[in-house]
């Protein structure tokens, strides 16, 4: 079924423009009956968040911004969905075009600036779903006008707590302006007061939901040295590593798309995005789980990245240009890995080689 889907609709997607072919694919998704994913072999699983994960391959968010085909991702074989971003208020986003694909790179730069149905048409869809299962995680971010952006954070956590297996705080999307410098600390720290507040406030009615901070991979290391710290003192139970980057690798081959505004992901965003990771499980000192994301393309960097750090991975850009066969192939390879190491559990991999990876010289 999924071989089908790659051989028939990747070339259609790729004769689209990025933003329609996005909008098929969801549509496709959406309407196509799919079988029941098949049970995941039980070495796959991953205890993490207070939760059991069937296998440790999510999908990132951005791709079901609005909980429209959370099932239907669920039955391709994810481990788990990250939904979202979804803000308080229905909000168009900045204008197109606003999506872009770097094809010779393998990388895509999108500066859609959180375009969202909004709360409650997510509250809605994950509500009548919410009876079947899998853990589902919810992304929420601020108005554009938001007057005060930690209410929003606020007001979000409560609203979603009873619907989220876990909630991810995104504070790392470059496209909405002023929001990534709600990662400095005074700021960070009032956010994750309040966030925290808040969770702990709805956990009577709602059940304990986790909540994460997703990061920018554009951190200087004093700033995530900052970050971590304060992490770790607002007691976070995650944290994502991470969004796309506002840099632009010298490496890029397709110079037009790499002057376009917006943040970059996919195949160049790999070699950052791992070392931050393994940057910040050192600093993170076992504490909570983090979980990977940013240019995972293949088998070998998914178990790379789990061995820089990650508990969990993520993916989004490499689906565009692998398909959806991605995520079987990376299962395959992760049991692989353990057979060649007889391992009965992808935990002995996580961090085996995080210090070795903040030895190396940093990458382009
Ligand atoms: C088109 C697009 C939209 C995205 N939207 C969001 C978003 O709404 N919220 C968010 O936290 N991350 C968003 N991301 C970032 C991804 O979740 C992920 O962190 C990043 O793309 C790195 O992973 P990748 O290289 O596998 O794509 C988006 C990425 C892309 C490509």
């Amino acid at each position: 079924m999924i071989g089908i889907f790659d051989r028939l609709a990747r070339p259609l997607f790729h004769a689209l423009d990025p933003e329609d072919a996005h909008a098929l694919a969801v549509k496709l998704l959406k309407f196509t009956p799919l079988p029941a994913a098949r049970h995941d072999d039980p070495r796959l699983a991953m205890r993490a968040l207070g939760l059991n994960f069937p296998n440790p391959v999510g999908i990132a968010a951005g791709f079901d911004k609005n909980a429209e085909v959370v099932d239907p991702l669920l039955r391709l074989g994810f481990g788990f969905v990250e939904v979202g971003t979804v803000t308080p208020l229905p909000q168009a986003g900045n204008p197109r075009p606003r999506l872009f694909r770097l094809d010779a790179d393998e990388g895509v730069i999108n500066r859609l600036g959180f375009n969202s149905d909004g709360a409650d048409a997510a509250l809605r869809r994950l509500a009548g779903r919410a009876s079947a299962g899998g853990i589902v995680g919810v992304n929420v971010g601020a108005n554009k006008d938001a007057p005060d952006r930690i209410a929003d954070y606020v007001a979000l956590i409560e609203r979603f707590a009873a619907v989220a297996s876990y909630v991810t705080v995104n504070i790392s999307s470059p496209n909405t302006p002023g929001l990534r410098a709600m990662q400095q600390s005074a700021v960070l720290d009032d956010l994750l007061a309040r966030v925290i507040d808040a969770r702990e406030r709805v956990a009577p009615r709602a059940g304990p939901t986790p909540v994460l901070l997703k990061i920018a991979p554009d951190l200087s290391l004093p700033d995530l040295d900052d970050v971590v710290g304060i992490a770790r003192s607002r007691r976070v139970d995650g944290m994502i590593v991470g969004n796309t980057t506002v840099g632009r690798p010298a490496s890029l081959r397709d110079p037009d798309a790499a002057r376009e505004a917006g943040g970059l992901s996919g195949r160049p965003l790999s070699a950052l995005a791992h070392r931050m990771l393994a940057e910040t499980y050192v600093r993170v000192e076992g504490v909570f789980p983090l979980i990977g994301a940013g240019g995972i393309d293949s088998g070998p960097s998914a178990l790379a990245r789990i061995r820089a750090g990650a508990s969990l991975i993520q993916l989004y850009s490499a689906l565009v240009f692998r398909g959806l066969a991605l995520v079987g192939a990376i299962k395959a390879e992760l049991i692989a890995a353990l057979e060649r190491d007889r391992l009965e559990s992808l935990i002995e991999f996580v961090g085996a080689d995080a210090a070795a990876v903040t030895a190396e010289p940093w990458p382009e």
